[in-house]
C-alpha cells in the first residue's frame, strides 16, 4: 500500500487529494446546480479505484450512475478536452444500494436500543424532562432484560413505564406520565412519516459496507434518500447514527496511508438544524475521534457557514462551489466562505466565489504536512462513471447479484420487549382468572357448608365451631390458598383477603424480577 494522489480538479497544476490525508475530512459547498454532485462522484469513485469503500446519500435519486462507465455526455468529453487528459479512460465501481424502504436497495435497518437515547430523543424532538424519560426507560429496561428492537417494543415499554410508574419512580428516578402521553405522541407522528422501517431486525452490520470486490475496487454504498429527505429528522438522525455506529465498531488505527471508509453527508445543514447543544458536541465530537478509526467524513451542503465553526475547522480537504450573491446576506455567506481559506496571492477567492462556472471550485486539500495548499480556483475533473440516474432494471439487475442478497431482505421478529411483556400481561391475567375462579369455588364450598351445617344442626349440636373448621379444613379450601391462618371473619371478606394479598404478591413477582 502506497500514499496516492487522487486527481480531483486542473488548474495550471493537478489538484489532488492526499490519500493519506484524506481522514481529515472535508467539505463540497456551492449553490444548486454548481456541481457539488458530480465533484461528489469524482472524490468517491477515485476512493474506490484505491479500494476505498464509500458511503454516500443519494439524496436526488442522480448517483446511481457511479456503477456505470460513461460515454457519450458531451460536457464529459468537452472537459476531456480541455483539461487534457488523454489517459482517460471510462470505468463504473462496484455498488451496494440500500435502501430504508427496502425498494431501491438492500433493506437498511438499525434498533431502537442501537439508536440509543440521546439520538432518539432527537428523532423525536423531545425536550429535557422528556429526554430524561427515555434516558430512563432505556435503564430500566437494560437492567431487566427487555430488550428494545423495534417500535413495538419502544410502544410497549412505554406502557410499562407508566403502568408502573409508582413502583419504577420509587427505584429509578420520577417517572412523568405527561411526559411519557408526549413522547407517545411524538411517536405516533413519527410513524406516519415511516420511521417503523427503521427498527428492527437484522440491523444493519456496518461492516457490510467496508468490502472491497474481486478487483480491488472499493464498494461504494448508495443509500435512496429521495424519499428519506421528506423526513429530514429521520434522515440526518439515521446518518449520524450511520457516524457513531463506524465510531464505535472500528479500532483505533491512527492515520492509515489511505482511509479505511469515506462518509459523504450529503444535505449535511439538516444535522445541525435546531440542533440541542448535547447533539452538537456529540456530533463535534465523533467527527474528532473518527479521523483515528481510518474514517474520513465530507460534508456536503449548499455553503460552509451551515456547518458549525468548531465542526468546520476540523474539515481539512475543502472545495467551495460557486455563490449567489444577491443579497447583503449571501454577501456576507460568501465573505464568510472566502476566510475559511488560505490564501493563495494569485487568487481573488472572493470574487472567484460567485463568478465560477459549473464544475468549477475553489479547492484547498491538505498537503502531507497537514498544512492546507494555498486555494486554488480549478475545473473539477469529470467522472469516469455515468453522471445521472440507471434505469430500474439495471439497478434490479445489481440487487439481484449482489453478494448480500437475502442478507437483509426478510424481517426478523425475535422475542424482545413487545413479547416479553405480552406475556407477562397474558400470565398475569391467567393467575388473576385462576384465583377468581378458586374464589368463587370456595365460596361456593363456604356456602354449602353453612348449608349442610343448618340442615345437619339438630344432630350435630356438639360440633361447634372446631367442627366447622375441621370440615374447611378437611375440603382444603383456604390452605390451597395458602397463608390465611386462622379462620377469623366471614368466608366471603377472607376470600378478598386471598385476591388481595396473592394479587400483590403477584406484581411483586413481576416487579421483583424486572426492578430486580
Ligand atoms: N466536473 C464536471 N464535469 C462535467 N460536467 C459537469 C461537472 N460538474 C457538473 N457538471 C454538469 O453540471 C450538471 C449539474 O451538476 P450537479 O448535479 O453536480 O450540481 P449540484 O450542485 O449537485 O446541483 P444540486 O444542488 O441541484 O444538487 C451535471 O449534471 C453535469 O452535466
Ligand atoms: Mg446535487
Amino acid at each position: 500500500m502506497a500514499v496516492e494522489n487522487l486527481l480531483i480538479a486542473k488548474s495550471k497544476r493537478d489538484i489532488s487529494l492526499i490519500s493519506k490525508m484524506s481522514n481529515r475530512h472535508g467539505y463540497i459547498t456551492g449553490a444548486t446546480g454548481t456541481g457539488k454532485t458530480v465533484t461528489l462522484q469524482v472524490m468517491a469513485e477515485s476512493f474506490s479505484r484505491i479500494g476505498v469503500p464509500v458511503f454516500l446519500a443519494d439524496v436526488k435519486g442522480d448517483l446511481s450512475g457511479i456503477s456505470m462507465p460513461g460515454g457519450g455526455n458531451p460536457k464529459v468529453e468537452e472537459r476531456i478536452a480541455q483539461l487534457g487528459l488523454p489517459a482517460y479512460t471510462y470505468g463504473g465501481c462496484p455498488v451496494s444500494f440500500w435502501d430504508i424502504f427496502g425498494e431501491k436497495g438492500h433493506r437498511i435497518r438499525t434498533t431502537i436500543s442501537e439508536l440509543g437515547p440521546m439520538l432518539i430523543s432527537r428523532l423525536l424532538d423531545l425536550n429535557d424532562v422528556q429526554s430524561g424519560n427515555i434516558s430512563l426507560m432505556f435503564k430500566v429496561a437494560d437492567e431487566n432484560g427487555l430488550l428494545l428492537l423495534d417500535m413495538k417494543d419502544f410502544r410497549a415499554t412505554l406502557n410499562f413505564l407508566v403502568e408502573n410508574a409508582d413502583k419504577i419512580s420509587t427505584e429509578y428516578g420520577r417517572v412523568s406520565e405527561t411526559s411519557i402521553q408526549s413522547i407517545q405522541r411524538n411517536l405516533l407522528a413519527l410513524e406516519e412519516q415511516g420511521a417503523e422501517k427503521l427498527f428492527g431486525e437484522p440491523a444493519l452490520d456496518i461492516h457490510d459496507m467496508m468490502k472491497v470486490n474481486a478487483n480491488g475496487m472499493g464498494m461504494v454504498n448508495i443509500l435512496a434518500a429521495d424519499r428519506l429527505i421528506m423526513a429530514p429528522k429521520i434522515y440526518s438522525t439515521f446518518l449520524l447514527w450511520m457516524l457513531s455506529e463506524l465510531f464505535e465498531q472500528l479500532p483505533e488505527v491512527g492515520d492509515l496511508e489511505k482511509p479505511k471508509m469515506v462518509f459523504f453527508f450529503d444535505e449535511a445543514h439538516l444535522l445541525f438544524t435546531d440542533a440541542p447543544k448535547a447533539l452538537l458536541q456529540k456530533v463535534e465530537q465523533v467527527v474528532r475521534l473518527i479521523r483515528s478509526k481510518g474514517v474520513g467524513v465530507y460534508f456536503v451542503t449548499q455553503n460552509p457557514t451551515d456547518v458549525p465553526d468548531s465542526i468546520l475547522g476540523q474539515l481539512g480537504n475543502r472545495v467551495q462551489h460557486a455563490l449567489r450573491a444577491y443579497t447583503p446576506k449571501d454577501q456576507k455567506v460568501v465573505k464568510a466562505a472566502a476566510e475559511t481559506f488560505r490564501a493563495n496571492k494569485g487568487v481573488n477567492v472572493e470574487e472567484a466565489i460567485t463568478q465560477m462556472g459549473v464544475g468549477e471550485a475553489l479547492l484547498s486539500f491538505l498537503g502531507l504536512d497537514g498544512v492546507p495548499e494555498p486555494v486554488e480556483r480549478a475545473f473539477i475533473c469529470p467522472p469516469h462513471s455515468q453522471i445521472g440516474p440507471i434505469d430500474a432494471s439495471k439497478r434490479n439487475e445489481i440487487m439481484n447479484n449482489s453478494a448480500l442478497k437475502g442478507k437483509y431482505d426478510q424481517d426478523i421478529d425475535r422475542e424482545s420487549a413487545y413479547e416479553v411483556l405480552l406475556k407477562r400481561t397474558q400470565q398475569l391475567e391467567q393467575v388473576q382468572a385462576q384465583q377468581q375462579q378458586q374464589i368463587q369455588q370456595q365460596q361456593m364450598q363456604a356456602q354449602q357448608a353453612k348449608q349442610y351445617q343448618k340442615a345437619a344442626s339438630p344432630k350435630m349440636k356438639g360440633v361447634g365451631a372446631g367442627g366447622l373448621a375441621g370440615i374447611l379444613g378437611g375440603l382444603g379450601v383456604l390452605g390451597g390458598l395458602g397463608g390465611l391462618g386462622g379462620l377469623g371473619g366471614s368466608p366471603k371478606s377472607a376470600a378478598k383477603n386471598v385476591a388481595k394479598n396473592a394479587g400483590e404478591g403477584l406484581m411483586r413477582g413481576i416487579l421483583g424480577s424486572l426492578l430486580k
